[in-house]
């Protein structure tokens, strides 16, 4: 079965610290997010792909992206939320409202600001999700990671075995429906699907990804990703 991508790129990009929204900056002369939704775009293990923007920015991106690019595999623009968890929420009833929850159904979900992902290692991530239910991609910590409370160092876990997670992440479409259901009120929301998934008592697999895999977060990301988009069209 083809795998649904959902592409949540609803944030408001606070620490880009930009006017326009860091999902509608140019690279290469092309928004962020039609970079980002040009990945999966008519892949072959894709059905279907549903971005994830800002209630107000809908005119905009349908305009701006939708209809300047004519991607083939969109099936429509969604609205998200205040938070990220909100926003897939939004994605996860759209895909079910069109009929695609089979219990077994791959669900990708692919940050709208990490236009850099190798679609060449979306076979093995679809693989895994298919034997293990749950399976993200993440790159081994190069630096040393510390845990700070007010500006001081309370725990210093051995880097061997901190990674850091990326997306795509994917789950069968019945795990992440229900940890979506399952998700406690109490908690804060998670910044990745995968913490909601092992908190409703799931195995994520974690399979090794790229480090050009980044997310632009703030200007300086910015900067690298043009340098390794050019790169690769060299
Ligand atoms: N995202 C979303 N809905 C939200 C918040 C974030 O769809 N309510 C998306 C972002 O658009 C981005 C991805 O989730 O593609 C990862 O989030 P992040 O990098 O934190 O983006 P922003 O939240 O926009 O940036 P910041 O945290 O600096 O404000
Ligand atoms: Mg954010």
């Amino acid at each position: 079965m083809k795998s649904i991508v959902l592409i949540p790129a609803a944030g408001s990009g606070r620490r880009m610290g930009t006017t326009t929204s860091k999902q509608y900056l140019e690279l290469q002369g092309k928004p962020l997010l039609a970079h980002t939704i040009a990945l999966f775009d008519q892949h072959p293990q894709v059905e279907a792909i549903y971005p994830i923007v800002p209630a107000d920015d809908r005119e905009y991106c349908q305009r701006e992206i939708l209809d300047r690019y004519q991607f083939k595999s969109v099936r429509r623009l969604i609205a998200g939320g205040s938070e990220r968890q909100d926003s897939v929420r939004n994605g996860l009833a759209a895909l079910i409202e069109d009929g695609y929850n089979q219990p077994r159904r791959p669900i990708l979900i692919h940050d709208g600001a990490r236009p850099l992902f190798n679609t060449d290692l979306l076979a093995a991530l679809l693989k895994s999700i298919d034997a293990n239910g749950a399976c993200i991609m993440a790159v081994p910590a190069k630096d040393t990671i510390k845990q700070v409370i007010q500006g001081q160092i309370v725990d210093s876990p051995s880097r061997d075995q901190l990674w850091q997670a990326q997306t795509p992440q994917g789950f069968h479409f019945e795990i992440l429906d229900k940890a979506f259901h399952l998700q406690a009120s109490d908690e804060g929301p998670s910044t990745d699907d995968a913490a909601l998934v092992a908190a409703a008592g799931y195995a994520v697999q974690v399979l090794a990804g790229e480090d050009r895999n980044i997310k632009i977060t703030t200007p300086a990301d910015l900067l690298i990703a043009a340098a390794l988009l050019d790169s690769y069209q060299e």
